[in-house]
């Protein structure tokens, strides 16, 4: 085995999880980040975020010596390789901000030795990679190797994504760029497609684009279900047997979240609208789910009449069960749209403590109870945001002993009309038939 030292710059989610997939294969690696608090806590064996299982690699790979953290570049550095993983933000127009990916791209101009590869693993629009080739030429270094190679895990399962990929995606533009990813990546057993890099840009977004129409395509199919008395979780299973749509990503529910598909979707609507196309099908992706999560409050109106002064526990802030990442949290939205309803609504979850969201224009910090029982007691009706088994596993008999009224609307389809109806819960779900 080669052993490669590799920078990698932005010590994100993506940027963190490659260097120590990197570090664990057997390479040397160095991880960059402007942000001081989160170095010096990696360096201390902390995770600035919560990611399972993430502490204990972490640990292990620095006791072996195998990953370093720094706030500045190593310059003049000795790497062969360097991955480019910092964060792409939407601007209010929907586009990605590459503001950063320009400060570490030129920052790598200064450091790296002759004919080093710079793998981008953030998310650019396509045609990006190009573009940093000529600005690293402007630079003076036309030697440097620019390769898109999109970054496909999820957040919770990270580490088994990283480790057990479904493909990797190499977008080179020259035979010993190919090389030198096939070496680094040695060890990890999953299908390469070698393309140009425009192509792997596209490969990234237009999966997310993808996997996020099944997500609107099942909660468009829910919402009919519901008014036409079918269910949308067998409906899923019936389809998913059909290998050609397969089970994954149809499950019905408040729509997705994150930091990746609400951003991404956006991103390559606008691609596509910059480069003369409307893509329309994704704009409608895009519009289902963002009225998807604001569901609850039509059916809650439907139950209630009106919100105003009602009481609503909102079960999960997290996009998703296995992580802190409140990012385009469906929660979010709710949370204000309720308040704007008039409701008192409580917040809970279990590794999420507090949560910013803009409330009559004014951006504030907002409490997160960890503590269900507590925020559900005489809460008129509750709302499961995200999947956590702990709410799940809730005594819902006693939940329904004291809450005012006992309504719970399952934003995820979860809980069992069976088992909540015999608790004395009265359920409303997503395309259930309740
Ligand atoms: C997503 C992709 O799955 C990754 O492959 C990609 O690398 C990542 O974005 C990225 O671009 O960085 P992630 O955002 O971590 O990963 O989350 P997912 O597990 O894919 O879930 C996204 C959202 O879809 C969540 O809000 C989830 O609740 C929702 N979802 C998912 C549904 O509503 N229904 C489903 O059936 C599946």
């Amino acid at each position: 085995m080669v052993t490669i030292n590799v920078v990698v710059v932005g010590a994100g989610y993506v940027g963190l999880v490659t260097g120590l997939c990197f570090a664990k294969l057997g390479h040397s690696v160095a991880c960059v980040d402007v942000d001081e608090s989160k170095i010096k806590a990696l360096r201390q064996g902390q995770v600035p975020f919560y990611e399972p299982g993430l502490v204990e690699l972490l640990g292990e790979q620095v006791q072996e010596g195998r990953i370093s953290f720094h706030t500045t570049f190593p310059e003049p550095t000795d790497a062969a390789m360097a991955v480019v993983a910092v964060g792409t933000p939407p601007t209010p127009t929907g586009s990605a901000d590459l503001t950063s990916v320009f400060m570490a791209v030129d920052g790598l101009a200064r450091a790296l030795p002759h004919g080093a590869v710079v793998a981008i693993k953030s998310t650019v629009p396509v045609g990006t990679a190009s573009k940093l080739k000529e600005r690293l030429a402007a630079q003076g270094r036309p030697d440097l190797r620019v390769a898109s190679v999109p970054e496909f895990l999820r957040e919770g399962q990270a580490i088994q994504d990283v480790f057990r990929p479904y493909r990797m995606i190499f977008g080179v533009m020259d035979e010993a760029t190919e090389q030198m990813l096939r070496t680094v990546h040695e060890g990890l057993d999953a299908p390469v497609v070698v393309t140009d890099t425009a192509t792997a840009e596209m490969i990234k977004y237009a999966s997310n684009a993808f996997l996020a129409t099944k997500i609107s395509f099942i909660n468009e199919i829910a919402n009919i279900c519901d008014r036409v008395g079918a269910d949308v979780t067998q409906v899923a299973y019936g389809m998913g047997l059909d290998p050609r749509i397969g089970p994954s990503y149809l499950r019905a529910g408040l729509g997705y979240g994150g930091s990746c598909f609400p951003k991404d979707t956006r991103a390559l609507v606008n691609i596509a609208g910059e480069a003369g196309y409307d893509f329309q099908l994704l704009r409608a992706v895009v519009e289902v789910n963002q009225r998807q999560r604001l569901e609850p409050v039509r059916r809650l109106k439907e139950s209630f009449g009106t919100l105003a002064g009602r009481v609503i526990t909102l079960l999960g802030v997290a996009f998703k069960p296995g992580t802190d990442d409140v990012r385009e949290s469906p929660a979010i939205d709710l949370y204000v749209a309720l308040m704007a309803e008039g409701a008192v609504v409580r917040m809970c979850d279990p590794v999420v403590r507090r949560v910013r969201g803009w409330i009559s224009g004014a951006s504030k910090i907002l409490d997160v109870c960890n503590d269900p029982y507590l925020v559900l007691a005489g809460a008129d009706a509750a709302v499961v945001v995200t999947e956590w088994p702990e709410f799940v596993a809730l005594d819902w008999r006693r939940v329904a002993r004291f809450m005012r009224c006992p309504v719970v609307f399952d934003g995820r389809n979860v809980l069992k009309p069976d088992e909540m109806k015999m608790a004395g819960v009265v359920l409303l779900s997503v395309g259930r038939g309740c």
